[in-house]
């Protein structure tokens, strides 16, 4: 069927993206090879991309044009009919935790109409987290016990029972000693500190905020998802060299100390987040392969309409034939 100029492309065609990628990446399993699983995950997205009715830009990508073969920032993707969107993508987050067959590892896509992501060089961004009660009431300069104090308030507990996330690099040093200081417990991770921030949005995870040092396109991606959630991520960009802050100017931004709120970082009004799960983690599970099929678990959040669904499919290899679908 011919789709119109404007047409959106449908919640479940973008899943299939994310899908494509997870279900490539998870190949790579446990491999110890970072390097290919990320390559298989960032060819299926972008293959697929060009079978779904979308006019995309990547805002968020691989990589700038000269470092990346495919889903550059800039490169147009897409099958050239239906609207026109900005996309960012994490075709493999937690690349690492995949080589080596840990949990958390995710395909992830965010998608706006045009101007609604920010376009965030790939550099560093100091984060702090936190799910909807505490949304507002924390401030990135404030001192860590105060803010750990806030968060607590709107929870209604006390700072000893807050888990906060923290990626295990010695960069936190101070950082996990200030949060040991104030009485709060720490889950350090490895890598993946945008399915974290997720975490930290929705009830019943066990973990109430994300602090430290990240990426910043992981934290553009973050604050799609967590304006879908009702959430809040205060980001300001930390560049670690001239290049890559020539390369932020380039972007539109020349107030290094500023700190993004999450409707800045993700400004769109027609929003859409969709994650798929690599490895088994906290929010999806893992793609699983079964004779004749495999099984995948995705997120799929929209703000215009609303909703987050947890898509569960089944992929036969032979339609005709389909494998034995368990619950
Ligand atoms: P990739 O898998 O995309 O490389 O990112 C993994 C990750 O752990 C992110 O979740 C996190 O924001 C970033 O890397 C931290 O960077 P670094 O490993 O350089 O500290």
């Amino acid at each position: 069927m011919e789709q119109s100029a404007t047409a959106q492309a449908t919640g479940l065609e973008l899943v299939q993206i994310t899908e494509v990628a997870a279900i490539a990446a998870a190949h790579w399993m446990g491999h110890g090879d970072n390097h290919r699983a990320d390559q298989a995950a960032v060819e299926a997205m972008r293959k697929k991309m060009d079978e779904i009715a979308i006019r995309g830009t990547i805002v968020i990508g691989e990589g700038e044009r000269d470092e990346a073969p495919m889903l550059y920032i800039g490169e147009k993707v897409g099958r050239g009919d239906g609207a026109e969107v900005h996309i960012a993508v994490d075709p493999l987050e937690g690349t690492n935790l995949v080589a080596q067959g840990r949990a958390n590892s995710t395909a992830v896509m965010a998608v706006s109409e045009p101007g609604g992501l920010l376009h965030a060089p790939d550099t560093y961004m100091e984060k702090l987290i936190v799910g909807p009660p505490a949304k507002g009431k924390v401030d990135l300069d404030r001192p860590v016990a105060q803010n750990l104090r806030i968060i607590a308030d709107s929870l209604n507990r006390d700072v000893d029972d807050l888990t906060i996330v923290v990626l295990q690099r010695p960069r936190h040093e101070k950082l996990i000693g200030e949060i040991r200081q104030a009485g709060a417990r720490i889950k350090l991770i490895d890598d993946g500190d945008l399915t974290a921030a997720i975490s930290v949005a929705v009830a019943g995870t066990g973990v109430h905020a994300v602090m430290g040092t990240g990426g910043a396109p992981e934290g553009v991606l973050a604050a799609a998802a967590l304006r879908c959630l009702g959430a809040e991520i205060l980001g300001r960009l930390k560049f670690r060299n001239d290049d890559e802050r020539e390369r932020g100017r380039r972007m539109g931004i020349t107030d290094e100390k500023r700190v993004y709120r999450t409707e800045e970082l993700a400004s769109g009004k027609d929003l859409r987040f969709i994650a798929t799960g690599v490895t088994d983690g906290e929010l999806l599970q893992g793609v699983r392969f079964f004779a004749r099929g495999v099984r995948t678990h995705s997120v799929l959040m929209s703000l215009a309409s609303g909703k987050m669904r947890f898509i569960d499919t089944f992929h036969y290899e032979d339609p005709e034939n389909p494998p034995l679908i368990r619950l």
